[in-house]
């Protein structure tokens, strides 16, 4: 079996900071609320005009700068997003075009949250087969486009950004095991409405009313501590490894408390977490790459440790990877 694994990392996070404070002044909440019960403090926003793919390029331009591998010679593109520009085209073939990605195919791919991971697993699979060298995988979503300014159980959560990761063959270490996993039976538990917003006959949709996320974070929480635990553990054993090898684990962002329990109930100290929650909230399938990408800037993650990724998102879908890091 070839050894798959990440080569190079990127990100790009708009510039426009909206803070607590700006949020108590829109909807009945305090810094102090939001703090205690998700870790936020700050969220970007993307500017006015800057759309998805904007955040995708910069994301994908930032991970080619310091990449082996150059955009003449990506071989595949895979974009995970749930906020593309428009229906189609992909945003995979946008930023194809943006980079002179000649030589690659493209798609996007819709996992919510854990959209990256599922991305990235994707990627592995057409590595493993020997149809393709290397892919370029980006998380990217413009989340806040989605959100209902009024609601205070949402708007405090979410932000925009983008992550990117290019994936290849390495000499050491590399992607060590991989586990996806969905339960659709939770699928009332998140999502965006109204859905019937453009269906085809009905001239009483009101199709000025925009589309906005609405969610039971209650039960969303108790589903995601041990779907993340499990995630992990899995994964882990899979890869022949128990929980006490991993170095470091970087875990989907949504709040500070799931990823506390989560820690406890793995069994895997919380300081080996690697956490970013307060600068940018929750930016769906960017979180976990964006993580990444500061994590190892941070030092947290060298040449030869084991790591853990893991995530969760509405659907309901989790997934989680064990890496060992190859540069
Ligand atoms: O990304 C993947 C999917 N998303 C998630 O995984 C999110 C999972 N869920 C969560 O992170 C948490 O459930 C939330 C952060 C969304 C909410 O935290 P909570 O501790 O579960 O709060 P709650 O919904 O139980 O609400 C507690 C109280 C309620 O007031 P009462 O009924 O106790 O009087 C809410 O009305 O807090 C109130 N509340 C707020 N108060 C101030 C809810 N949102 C706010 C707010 N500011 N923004």
């Amino acid at each position: 079996m070839k050894k798959i694994g990440i080569v190079a990392l990127g990100r790009y996070l708009p510039e426009k900071k909206l803070t607590n404070a700006d949020i108590e002044k829109i909807v009945d909440t305090t810094d102090e609320w939001i703090t205690t019960r998700t870790g936020i403090k700050e969220r970007r926003i993307a500017a006015d005009g800057e759309l998805t793919s904007h955040l995708a390029i910069a994301a994908a331009k930032d991970a080619l700068r310091n990449s082996p591998v150059k955009a003449e010679d990506i071989e595949a593109i895979f974009v995970a997003t749930v906020t593309p520009d428009s229906a189609f085209p992909s945003m995979a073939c946008l930023v194809q075009k943006e980079l002179g990605a000649t030589k690659a195919f493209a798609y996007d791919i819709n996992a919510v949250c854990s959209g990256f991971l599922y991305a990235m697993t994707t990627a592995k699979q057409f590595i493993a087969t020997g149809m393709i060298k290397n892919a370029l995988v980006i998380a990217a979503d413009r989340f806040t486009t989605l959100i209902d300014w009024k609601d205070r159980n949402t708007c405090v959560l979410f932000g925009d950004g983008a992550g990117a990761a290019v994936l290849g063959l390495v000499e050491h270490g590399g992607i060590l095991s991989d586990f996806m996993i969905a339960n659709g039976q939770g699928a009332p538990l998140m999502g965006v409405v109204p859905d019937k917003i453009r269906g085809p006959y009905d001239t009483t949709v009101d199709t000025a009313k925009l589309p906005y996320v609405v969610m039971n974070g209650q039960e969303l929480f108790k589903h995601a501590v041990p779907g993340m635990a499990e995630a992990v553990n899995i994964a882990a054993q899979k890869a022949g490894i128990t929980v006490h090898d991993l170095k470091c684990v970087v875990p989907h962002q949504a709040n500070d408390r799931i990823i506390a329990s989560v820690a406890k109930r793995a069994g895997i100290d919380k300081e080996r977490f690697f956490i970013n929650i307060d600068k940018y909230g929750n930016i769906s399938a960017a979180s976990v790459v964006v993580a990444l990408c500061e994590a190892v800037e941070a030092g947290r993650i060298k040449k030869g440790d084991k790591i853990a990724l893991v995530v969760f998102g509405a659907g309901l879908v989790a997934a989680a990877n064990i890496i060992e890091w190859s540069y």
